[in-house]
């Protein structure tokens, strides 16, 4: 059996290609290298090697998608592009995208570790293609033996035979702070409908898919229920479902077939796969049943590397990519003409992307879904005026103009596809019976304000204490937070932070000719951040900031420390017990009910006799 290698922060196991030695790495021209007659256990195979000016270097093998062809130098076509003897396709090496034929194909990057002796460790992944493993054969089915039920936004029921599973439950509340509210209404029962399933899996933690309020209402109807979650190598779960109350919780490998249920009837099987830019964060679910696939991409932003099942049943993904701050939150950097235009621009380049996974998997249907929320909340009413978004039927139409034997099917809450039938439900009532017009925004909004109330926050020392926790240094950036009230007009505080040295440093003037970014803020949401050592994320996807940076640059260091790799244990307000009052906390302790769990961990040494 192959032998997996694992980098140590990745949960993605790889395969050794080869090693190049420092002798052979130290004679890489600029610009594209051929390494020919390299040969491993079985395969003599050659490399492209594409050297950029910052001396990082981009490898390939040199492997023609199309049908297992070998590159050739392409001068006329320029210097870093490469043409396959057998049938003519071109690649370009610095991009790896394929020029001829224009598919939007890309060939797999391969993996690069450096040894101590500066020879290099030439990986790749082999999950490329787990799903070849044990195959199933295709049977027929009859109608209503697999379906796909949509319940909200990103959740839905996958029944086939007599098993059910659930996926990515939000049906209460807000999400990320109070930027996300669902667009459709729950239909009725479905609480006991997801209690009495056989399992939940839920794809990664951010709040549309590992809700806790839904959940805890699960628990508290069928705490035994079998939950799956992805194996990643940073567990932002942390024993959350533990202290859910949920007793049957497993972690999922990548890349392993797993049957649903422990049990010889049970032909139902799943396996999860990485998303290679955020390998930690995110996954996809491929579910099958008598040969029948189910591919779910959730939201990742490369799934699989891009290698995905071929000719499968059901392609769920989502619709839009403007779920976040950018650009509807950059007000104070650009007019509302230009956020428009990069809204559009974001949401074309994302059909081009969907379209590509199309092209890769060769789906019989499309499904939208996993975007439907709206920024309904008090004081959003800009955000919601200028955040433009894809609609799924106009994506659908760009689809089927493209793919005329896809079929796209919508959903609406309990809405059904049918798998054997090929045939999706349609609305028994006129579609917006189905949208939700009213939220009950107060008890959130209100709980979130007491985080204004939190003593330790109040104090410089209490900020100081937060950055500390966070560990982000050595960084030059100038961090300038505005906290104000909800609806931005009253600003309450403001501070700097430098984050150039090995300890992040406060003051109350900024320092000159630095890297800005600008973030003025609802103080309620960030300091409940704060407090519960929460990702960034809350504050970013939840619309709850205005940003402004110059230069004008995403500071991508910056935002991938403070949405994916904060601490995972929140900070300890050890040191300000005192501060806090008993009523404080409780009322803190009290938001538990609603959204979190980690406060506990984190007041746990200071509250509640
Ligand atoms: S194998 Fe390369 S173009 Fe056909």
């Amino acid at each position: 059996m192959e032998s997996h290698y694992y980098l140590s922060s990745s949960p993605i196991p790889y395969r050794i290609v080869c090693r190049l030695p420092y002798s052979t790495v130290n004679q890489f021209k600029f610009g594209l290298n051929l390494l020919n007659g390299i040969f491993d256990e079985k395969n003599k195979f050659g490399l492209l090697i594409y050297k950029n000016e910052d001396k990082s270097l981009t490898i390939s093998r040199n492997l023609c998608r199309h049908a297992g062809g070998n590159f050739v130098r392409d001068i006329e076509e320029g210097p870093e592009i490469v043409r396959c003897t057998s049938h003519g396709w071109k690649l370009n090496t610095k991009t790896l995208e394929y020029i001829r034929p224009k598919m939007c194909l890309k060939q797999k990057q391969l993996t690069i570790e450096e040894q101590n002796d500066g020879g290099l460790f030439i990986l790749e992944p082999i999950l490329y293609e787990p799903w070849l493993i044990n195959p199933q054969l295709k049977q027929d089915l009859q109608p209503n033996e697999m379906t796909i039920t949509y319940l909200n936004h990103a959740s839905i029921e996958i029944q086939a035979g007599n098993e059910k599973l659930i996926i990515d439950p939000w049906l209460i509340g807000p999400c990320f702070g109070r930027g996300w509210w669902l667009f459709h209404k729950n239909e009725s029962d479905i609480f006991n409908r997801i209690a009495n399933a056989d399992a939940i899996f839920i794809s990664k933690s951010f709040p549309d898919h590992f809700n806790l309020p839904t959940l805890r209402e699960i628990a508290k109807m069928n705490r035994n229920i079998q939950i799956y979650i992805p194996q990643f190598i940073i567990d932002h779960f942390k024993d959350q479902f533990e202290q859910l109350g949920f007793t049957n919780v497993r972690k999922i490998p990548f890349g392993i077939w797993q049957k649903l249920k422990n049990d010889e009837e049970c032909l139902s099987r799943f396996l999860i796969l990485p998303d290679h830019k955020l390998s930690n964060v995110d996954s996809v679910i491929l579910f099958e049943y008598k040969g029948h696939q189910i591919l779910n991409l959730v939201d990742c932003l490369n799934p699989n590397g891009e290698y995905l099942p071929y000719s499968i049943d059901v392609l769920l993904t989502n619709f839009t990519s403007n779920t976040s701050a950018y650009p509807s939150c950059f007000i104070e950097q650009f007019d509302q003409e230009k956020i428009l235009e990069i809204c559009q621009k974001k949401d074309e380049d994302f059909i081009k992307k969907i379209i590509k996974y199309i092209q890769l998997s060769n789906p019989s249907v499309w499904i939208p879904f996993a975007n439907y929320f709206i920024e309904a909340g008090p004081d959003d009413e800009q955000i919601r005026q200028i955040n433009w978004k894809n609609n799924p039927q106009s994506v659908g139409q760009i689809l089927q103009n493209r793919f005329p034997l896809l079929k796209t099917w919508y959903p609406f809450p309990d809405g059904k596809y049918d798998l054997g039938t090929k045939i999706g439900d349609q609305p028994s009532k006129p579609i917006d019976d189905y949208l939700k017009k009213s939220w009950n925004f107060q008890p959130y909004i209100s709980q979130l304000d007491q985080s204004l109330e939190f003593e330790p926050l109040k104090t410089i020392e209490g900020i100081k204490e937060y950055f500390q926790w966070t560990k982000f240094n050595n960084y030059d950036l100038i961090l300038h937070i505005i906290e104000t009230n909800n609806d931005f007009s009253i600003i309450l505080r403001e501070y700097f932070l430098d984050f150039l040295g090995p300890n992040p440093t406060l003051s109350e003037s900024c320092p000159v000719s630095r890297p800005l970014l600008r973030i003025r803020c609802r103080a309620s949401v960030l300091r409940d951040i704060f407090i519960r050592g929460y990702s960034w994320i809350n504050l970013y996807n939840g619309f709850s900031g205005r940003y402004f940076a110059q230069p004008n640059i995403y500071h991508s260091k910056f935002w991938n420390h403070f949405k994916y790799n904060l601490p995972l244990d929140p900070p300890q307000w050890i040191g300000f017990t005192q501060q806090i009052p008993p009523n404080v906390v409780q009322a803190l302790v009290k938001w538990e009910d609603q959204s979190s769990i980690t406060l506990t961990m984190a007041l746990n040494s200071i509250c509640l006799d």
